[in-house]
């Protein structure tokens, strides 16, 4: 068998980012993290999904700048552009154009009953139509590579599943085009909550600057922001995320950042300060390589712009093959 035949039996995995731009320990511990690993078992494509952020408002320079920086992000985090293929989704025109066939797919009815469309409309009185479709856009994104896996959060398993629904009327209504991808969701689910709110997720700092460790923190910031999270005045140790979240949380970050279990966590210590001080350094340690990559490739913008034109030329052999069979499969004409 040749490398070749080797490679296309390999389990592909799927994954996509919104440019952000800021990566915090929430993102580092619950995907990244687990990506890096995954790159080195399967054959990886991550995929900063700029077109999904223009379902909102953003201002045009700053989504070009978060763009890079969550390219970036994704270099420092570990993922490395010889084992996975890193890519912008504007730069594979593929995805806009399979995503309209997948409008085509999908029915109004199930767009409507996607809760995340019906948190982010709600209160506003300006919904752009593409926040709506965005779940066509994003089954194209997997479509389009035949991802067997797309290692996604809780909050994206109704779009996944909707992925798979499509994946899998699109082949009974017009014969096997596309995999059906699984429904993986991460195979250890580090939630990080918020320092400050540990009722919510970790996420932006801009939201929560106490709350959220960012991947760039220096070793004091984070010990700062360690020493200072919310925990409870019992003071007694204990695993339990409904009574006590704000321990829970610390004692599910240090099973995570050193890989031992919650219980073995929760018996090493008695205090809280001490478990806090050893989390600080655990994750100073985790997180210090990361801030020194970030450091190396932010300094050298050219090199990360060909690597990710690297990306989308490698992203883009995969993905005209499933837009074409797509294509031809709905009965568009081909050209001559
Ligand atoms: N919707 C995902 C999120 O908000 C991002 C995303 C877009 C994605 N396309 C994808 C994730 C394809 C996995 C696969 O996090």
């Amino acid at each position: 068998m040749g490398a070749a035949a080797y490679h296309a039996r390999m389990t592909r995995v799927f994954s996509g980012v919104k440019p952000t731009g800021e990566l915090h320990l929430g993102n580092y511990l619950g995907a990244f993290r687990q990506w890096s690993a995954d790159q080195r078992e399967f054959d990886c494509l991550f995929c900063v999904v700029d077109l999904h952020a223009l379902t909102v408002e953003i201002d045009p320079a700053e989504l070009r700048r978060k763009t890079f920086q969550t390219a970036v992000g994704f270099l420092a985090a570990g993922i490395e552009p010889d084992l996975s293929t890193l890519f912008v989704q504007s730069h594979v025109h593929e995805h806009a154009e399979l995503s309209w066939i997948m409008e085509c797919t999908v029915s109004y009815g199930e767009l409507t009953r996607m809760t995340q469309f019906k948190d982010k409309s709600g209160s506003k009185t300006s919904v752009r139509a593409g926040l709506f479709t965005y779940p066509a856009l994003m089954a194209a994104d997997i479509l389009l590579y035949d991802a067997d896996r797309v290692p996604v959060g809780e909050d994206q398993r109704q779009h996944l599943e909707i992925a798979r629904d499509i994946a899998i009327r699109f082949n009974n209504r017009y014969g096997e085009t596309f995999v059906v991808p699984e429904v993986a969701l991460p195979r250890f689910a580090a939630r990080v909550m918020d320092l400050q709110h540990p009722e919510n997720k970790m996420s932006k700092s801009e939201d929560s600057p106490q709350g959220t460790i960012d991947l760039l923190d220096s070793p004091d910031e984070i010990r700062h922001k360690i020493r200072r999270a919310v925990t409870d005045a019992d003071g007694e140790m204990r695993f339990d995320p409904e009574g006590k979240p704000g321990l829970a949380n610390l004692l599910q970050m240090m099973a995570a950042v050193t890989g031992r279990s919650v219980d073995d966590v929760v018996d090493g210590y008695e205090q809280y300060g001490p478990l806090k001080d050893d989390l600080a350094d655990a994750l100073d340690e985790v997180l210090r390589p990361v801030r020194e990559r970030w450091e190396l490739f932010s300094s050298d913008p050219g090199e990360i712009a060909s690597m990710l034109d690297q990306g989308a030329e490698k992203a883009a052999g995969i993905a005209s093959k499933t837009l074409a069979r797509a294509k031809d499969a709905v009965g568009l004409l081909p050209r001559g």
